[in-house]
């Protein structure tokens, strides 16, 4: 059974990652998307199991997919779970230096290949970090992230659903 992994903080998921989780199940026989527990950036906006909760809705659909935590390396992680990639999604080339950079050191460390997905084009510019803050201040997220997403992040930030 070739196991893929969609690593990331997810915080929170956007319709870009569910795109990419989407096209991996299509591909693989399994995908386990990991969540990280101690990434590097600062402050997160919603707790971990927040963030399972919502990628476990948006994914109840695709009956191949599973969440998972990891902490520490994401190839001790990919081993443990007999992973064969790990599956990226590139939006555009200033995503690439560090991925490929990743992707190598991922390979050395452990042998296992990344493939990276090219991003469809409407979500090329979306990230959690810019979803976050155009939530905060009020904006309309709507066509960014999944409906589950988008009303958590309007009753975190208390502002209400716009119709
Ligand atoms: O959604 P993000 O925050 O861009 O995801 C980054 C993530 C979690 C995929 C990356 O930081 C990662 O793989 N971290 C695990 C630690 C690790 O293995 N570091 C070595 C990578 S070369």
């Amino acid at each position: 059974m070739a196991i893929a992994l969609c690593p990331g903080s997810f915080d929170p998921v956007t319709l870009g990652h569910l795109d990419i989780i989407e096209r991996t199940s299509r591909q693989f026989d399994h995908v386990i998307v990991a969540v990280i527990r101690n990434p590097q950036k600062s402050q997160s906006l919603f707790t971990l199991e927040e963030r399972q909760e919502m990628l476990a809705e948006v994914t109840g659909h695709l009956p191949n997919v599973s969440i998972e935590f990891f902490k520490g390396l994401l190839v001790d992680f990919a081993r443990d779970h007999g992973a064969a990639a790990i599956v990226k999604g590139l939006r555009a080339i200033s995503d690439f230096d560090y991925e490929l950079q990743m992707a190598q050191m991922n390979q050395r460390l452990s042998g296992i290949d990344t493939f990276f997905i090219s991003t469809t084009p409407q979500h090329s510019f979306l990230s959690s970090s810019l979803v976050r803050e155009v939530a905060k201040y009020g904006g309309d997220v709507s066509s960014m992230v999944p409906p589950v997403v988008r009303e958590r992040l309007a009753h975190r930030f208390d502002k209400g659903i716009p119709a």
